[in-house]
């Protein structure tokens, strides 16, 4: 029946063989080819082909949001505990299954291996976390100012759901939207990054099986942007649309979606600063400069990408962030033992190195790395980078780059680091390196960015709190956490005379 899944990629745990069959769309409860077919390339070993994914065009997509239309009044009517039940399943079999899918999401993107499990056990928390959600929605029960009306206030399914999400979190990004989504009963349409397919293939197939979803409830729709996103924005029965990339993209589909009156919720591209104070205690401040910056090879819209230093601990700081670079290894996203994998794509690596050319050019001077380098395998390798001696109005600084690369910008005191903190367009995410509460509480006070952070590094967030950034980073309500039902519901007044 519909149910029936087309033959997955099988690993086998000896060799790591992987075989390689296509992996097709799932639209109204069927496995169905695409138009094309899209090859997912590992990018730490360009010979490597991870599989063949289905590409979909504009009317396949049509048909998945038809599907996902007639599906969700069923889904929505079902218990509370039978949507909360699907979710335990699912996050039961993604965190049974940890260890494959991190390593098909670490072969695909190049994060490494202990990144790609550490992601795959976030997703399988979210599930759960939103499995727990779907049983505590709740409403209010108002005063009416008129004699004998009940008035109340009850949250709905919005309908159903868009879902476009970026390469960098192959499955964790997928599963804090997908899941509650599911959770307050709204099917979904959901298309992932073309460069990624792989994890969000494995996702949607334990979805479909763990979750025993009717069919329409939950469609993959892989394709192209031009294609299937933009169906999405523009169906008039897509009734919210969540994405997560780049801002020019967010800009667009949002603008379709408002224009047609759809609900938007966007989260784009970052700038994070974070500021080492000179009483910051150095050897924790390298650290979560390090792991802000350059983990997960600085391909998160959370990293930190511009160090605002105080004069006074400035050349200090800088020498111990070099020593600590040297010492990381930059190689295959697979190996044991290696601190950085390569960067995603041959374009994402022209366009890291163009930076570096831009910055130098702008008067950045390169302390450590920024330079390709060979491996074993062929692979997109670029050792990290940090530029010293740039200005705040430097493009480098102006500029989502989204590569192992971050700059120093010199700050005289700690006024003159908040004000180059929060002089960027963006604001998602910012952080302060300093032993001083004063200094501290000020910061939380006055950055704007939408998360701060205090001695701990500015990506890598908790998936049970608000996520979302201000200014240009941002639109519409938060992701994650019980904040999560403010885009996945809306709202009801009911007025009743006895
Ligand atoms: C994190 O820092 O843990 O695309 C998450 C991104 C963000 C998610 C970052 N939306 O990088």
């Amino acid at each position: 029946m519909g149910r029936s899944i087309g033959l997955s990629v099988l690993i086998s745990s000896d060799t790591r063989h992987w075989e390689k069959a296509m992996n097709k769309n799932y639209i109204a409860g069927e496995w169905l080819d695409g138009v094309s077919i899209n090859r997912n390339i590992n990018p730490s070993n360009l010979d490597d082909v991870v599989g063949e994914y289905a590409r979909a065009d504009a009317s396949q997509a049509g048909l998945a949001v038809d599907a996902a239309y007639d599906a969700q009044h069923g889904w929505a009517g079902l218990t509370a505990e039978s949507r909360s039940d699907a979710l335990d399943r699912i996050g039961s079999e993604i965190l049974a299954r940890k260890e494959e899918l991190g390593f098909l999401l670490s072969r695909e993107e190049g994060k490494t291996l202990a990144e790609g499990i550490g992601e795959v056990t976030r997703a399988g928390r979210v599930f759960k976390f939103f499995a727990g959600e779907a049983l505590r929605l709740s409403g209010e029960r108002l005063a009416s100012i008129r004699p004998g009306v009940e008035a109340d206030v009850r949250r709905e399914p919005e309908g159903v759901v868009g879902i476009i999400t970026p390469w960098n979190f192959p499955i964790a990004i997928p599963a804090w939207k997908i899941a509650p989504a599911l959770a307050y009963g709204n099917s979904v349409v959901f298309k992932p990054a073309d460069l990624v397919p792989g994890s969000a293939w494995a996702l949607a197939e334990i979805i479909v099986r763990a979750g025993q979803l009717p069919p329409g409830v939950f469609n993959l729709v892989m394709g192209p942007g031009s294609q299937v996103g933009d169906v999405l924005a523009k169906h008039p029965k897509v009734r919210a649309l969540t994405f997560t990339g780049s801002t020019q993209t967010g800009r667009s589909v949002g603008m379709e979606c408002m224009s047609r009156g759809a609900k938007i919720q966007l989260e784009m591209g970052g700038k994070n600063p974070l500021v080492i104070l000179k009483d910051a205690n150095l050897e924790q401040a390298v650290e979560v400069a390090v792991q802000g910056a350059f983990y997960s090879t600085g391909q998160r819209c959370t990293a930190s990408s511009r160090f605002i230093v105080e004069d006074s601990i400035h050349d200090k700081f800088v020498k111990a962030v070099v020593e600590r670079l040297s010492a990381l290894t930059v190689d295959d996203a697979l190996k044991a033992g290696t601190d950085i994998g390569p960067v995603v794509s041959a374009s994402q690596l022209d366009q890291d190195c163009d930076y570096i050319d831009i910055a130098k050019r702008e008067g950045g001077k390169v302390a450590f790395g920024g330079e390709r380098v060979k491996r074993a395998t062929q692979g997109h390798y670029l050792t990290p980078a940090l530029i010293v001696d740039t200005e705040n109005d430097m493009r480098i600084n102006r500029e989502e780059v989204f590569g192992p690369i971050a700059s120093v910008v010199r700050a005289r005191d700690y006024e003159d680091a908040l004000r180059l903190a929060n002089d960027t367009e963006f604001g998602l995410s910012s952080g302060i390196c300093t032993t001083s509460l004063k200094y501290a509480s000020d910061f939380k006070a006055r950055s704007t960015a939408g998360m701060v952070m205090v001695n701990v590094p500015t990506a890598g967030v908790d998936y049970n709190a608000p996520f979302g950034g201000r200014k240009a980073s941002s639109y519409g309500a938060r992701e994650q956490g019980p904040f999560a039902r403010e885009f996945y519901t809306v709202i009801k007044t009911t007025y009743t005379q006895a």
